[in-house]
């Protein structure tokens, strides 16, 4: 049995090698025939007239009041997009599928971590949707009043986010895989007046409390007033009086319609934080109608969805941008049934995302490349275990995904009969943004492929001029409906982030990425302090600030190292207080330190003891020669360094602990 396991991985092993020759890779003719869209004529319509394709693409949404005007750019970078119309979003997501008799489809098939199965239907989320929204209300949350919702894959977490918007309250979404003084920081940032939270949380077989946790912090987050606790184990926990509330309790008694609210289109939806340069997160700001029409044809499109016949799985985590676009708001918009999974994709074996594919028909399959990565190296045999022949598109986002993935996810999930949409987009940009529509156009793995329709990408040199063919800064040249409105409260730093380095018309990626002869963009990574770990977004910045609250560290200087499996791994550098010696239970501790302040998907993969740091005259860390020296590099160009001693005795401890065989 394993020596056949053993040559059915070698002949896939020369297969894949033998593919990578291949450049680029047609679709199929049948999923041509069958595709929304098969040919370049949205691509063309969009450069005509961009003024009118975006119109016609916000006409697609219910509104209370169409819209005359398209953009406003007035005021620069300060965009506004159809801002005479009023709409609400949850009647986009809901009632107009209840209206048009779909009201018993499937919107959710969810399965949880040991087996479970809900169904949860359009009618379902919109019954639970306006008994949520009566809740708020009675506790006193009104359009624009901050909600936080800091919950598990599970099906509350849609009825939360659309319960707000049924009222205009911007709902703030923190990941669960963020730790409760992550929570605290982005309530306390965003005023939030109310928390929709769990009792506990399950992890492959294990639990972790979540409201005694939350608890803690609570008390230093005065502007709450209201946590309601989706009873999800069942554990008991702590209720303070007056301010907590159980969901499943809090609808039963309210009251079961609630009208929504008519907003205007520039009313926020949400307030999602991402990770920046500083230790500070950004409070991306998206507004209602804008984002609405960018992820709604997204979906359709670059997804090729046809809600009678296909089931959706996107297996990002909502508590991402990923998650609120395509697993809440664009799947919904467009009456389409997804999948929404609790758990891990290893848990309880390694072949549960194929055995849900299975089980509940998926045909179009969208993940990270890191995850695909992980597949690979689990085997073959896991997806070989189930009937995958309902599939018939894939797709990836979050990082570049390198060929050899690439080729795997087509030939061994998608069985050579699946196109791969890489799509590149950001949580600023609120949607996808570069990538192939796939029945139209060939795609090239590793590639993103072309701007969407009306989207204008360019590859920029410093001064903002157009590099041809070579590498460049990354830049958007024309403002787009989805896009972020600002920073939450910080109007200055979204000008400073965005918009000072080419003006106030061309929005600043940054992102590194070059242009191929066939006009198809290579995203090649991160030009700023911000490191992409397995497609989350994390700040060099924000970990190293946890890593000096540890009282015997003395600084630190956190860069991104590349890595085999998450595309990044964090690696620390630190100098400890005084004459301290670094320990293994020193790094635990400090590994501990970050889990407490950010989650444990921000602990530093590897911490490398430095008697100091390589800096500047001016003082400022010199991350490029860190990175050198982590990834064992020549050291670059070291004439700036106030002392170059340092960095060269860092390169020779460092090199010195690889022969040695460092272990994590
Ligand atoms: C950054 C945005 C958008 C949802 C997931 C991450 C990188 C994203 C791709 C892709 C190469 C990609 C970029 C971008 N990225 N998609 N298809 N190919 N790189 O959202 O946390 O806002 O991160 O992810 O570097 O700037 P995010």
């Amino acid at each position: 049995m394993e020596a056949a396991t053993g040559k059915a991985q070698e002949r896939l092993e020369a297969e894949l090698g033998e593919l990578l020759e291949r450049e680029s890779f047609e679709p199929p003719e049948d999923f041509v025939a069958a595709a929304l869209v098969g040919d370049q004529s949205l691509h063309e319509e969009a450069a005509r007239d961009p003024s009118a394709w975006w119109a016609k693409l916000a006409s697609e949404l219910d509104w209370f009041s169409e819209p005359t005007e398209v953009l406003d750019d007035s005021n620069p970078p300060f965009f506004k997009w159809f801002a005479d119309g009023t709409l609400n979003a949850s009647v986009n997501c809901l009632d107009r599928h209840i209206a048009a008799g779909n009201g018993d489809r499937v919107a959710f098939h969810w399965h949880g971590e040991e087996g479970e199965e809900r169904e949860i239907t359009y009618a379902d989320l919109f019954r639970d949707t306006q008994r949520l929204a009566n809740v708020l209300k009675e506790r006193g949350v009104g359009a624009g009043d901050v909600v936080g919702i800091y919950l598990p894959m599970i099906p509350e977490v849609a009825v939360a986010m659309l319960a707000c918007a049924r009222i205009g309250a911007p709902h703030n979404v923190v990941f669960g895989g963020f730790s409760p003084e992550a929570v605290k920081d982005r309530m306390e940032f965003s005023e939030a007046k109310a928390l929709i939270t769990t009792d506990e949380a399950r992890r492959k077989g294990k639990t972790a409390q979540i409201k005694p946790a939350v608890d803690d912090f609570l008390g230093e987050v005065p502007s709450i007033e209201t946590v309601i606790v989706v009873r999800n184990t069942g554990a008991e926990v702590p209720m303070t009086d007056g301010r907590d509330l159980f969901y499943d309790l809090a609808i039963e008694a309210a009251e079961a319609e609630c009208e929504p609210a008519e907003l205007e289109a520039e009313h926020p939806l949400y307030i999602l934080y991402t990770s920046g340069s500083t230790a500070k997160p950004k409070g991306i700001l998206h507004t209602t109608g804008g984002y609405l029409t960018g992820v709604a044809w997204t979906t359709r499109l670059v997804f090729d969805l046809k809600p009678d016949s296909d089931v959706f799985w996107c297996s990002a985590d909502v508590g991402w941008v990923t998650g609120h676009s395509y697993i809440v708001y664009g799947p919904l918009m467009n009456g389409v049934t997804s999948v929404m999974y609790e758990g891990a994709p290893d848990y309880p074996d390694k072949d549960v995302w194929w055995e849900l594919c299975e089980r509940y028909g998926v045909t179009v399959f969208y993940t990270a490349p890191t995850a695909i990565r992980a597949c690979m190296k689990w085997g073959a045999e896991y997806p070989a275990r189930h009937d995958l022949s309902a599939l018939r598109l894939l797709g990836t986002v979050g990082e570049p995904i390198n060929p050899k993935a690439w080729l795997w996810y087509w030939k061994v999930i998608g069985r050579e009969r699946c196109p791969i949409v890489d799509t590149w987009w950001q949580t600023e940009t609120g949607h996808i943004m570069i990538t192939t529509l796939p029945g139209a156009q060939a795609t090239k793995p590793g590639s993103a492929g072309t701007p969407l329709p009306g989207i204008d990408a360019a590859v920029l040199d410093q001064h903002g001029n157009e590099v041809e063919g070579g590498q460049g800064l990354l830049a958007l040249r024309k403002p787009w409906p989805g896009m972020l409105r600002t920073l939450y409260k910080e109007d200055d730093r979204y000008v400073e982030t965005y918009f000072k380095k080419f003006g106030p018309g061309t929005y600043f990626v940054g992102d590194a990425a070059r242009r191929d002869s066939d006009r198809y963009f290579w995203i090649i990574g991160r030009v700023d302090d911000v490191i992409n770990v397995s497609g989350h977004r994390l700040s060099t910045a924000e970990v190293e600030s946890a890593i000096v609250s540890h009282a015997k560290v003395a600084e630190s200087a956190v860069i991104g190292q590349a890595d085999e499996d998450t595309g990044q791994s964090i690696c620390a550098f630190v100098t400890l207080e005084g004459d301290l010696e670094g320990t293994d239970e020193l790094v635990a501790e400090i590994r501990e330190r970050v889990a407490l302040r950010i989650g444990k998907l921000a602990r530093p993969k590897r911490v490398v003891w430095a008697d100091d740091l390589p800096k500047t005259r001016s003082g400022k860390i010199m991350r490029r020669l860190l990175r050198d020296i982590a990834e064992g590099r020549e050291l670059g160009d070291v004439t700036t360094l106030r002392d170059p001693q340092v960095v060269e005795e860092l390169d020779e401890v460092v090199k010195r602990r690889a022969s040695e065989g460092e272990e994590e």
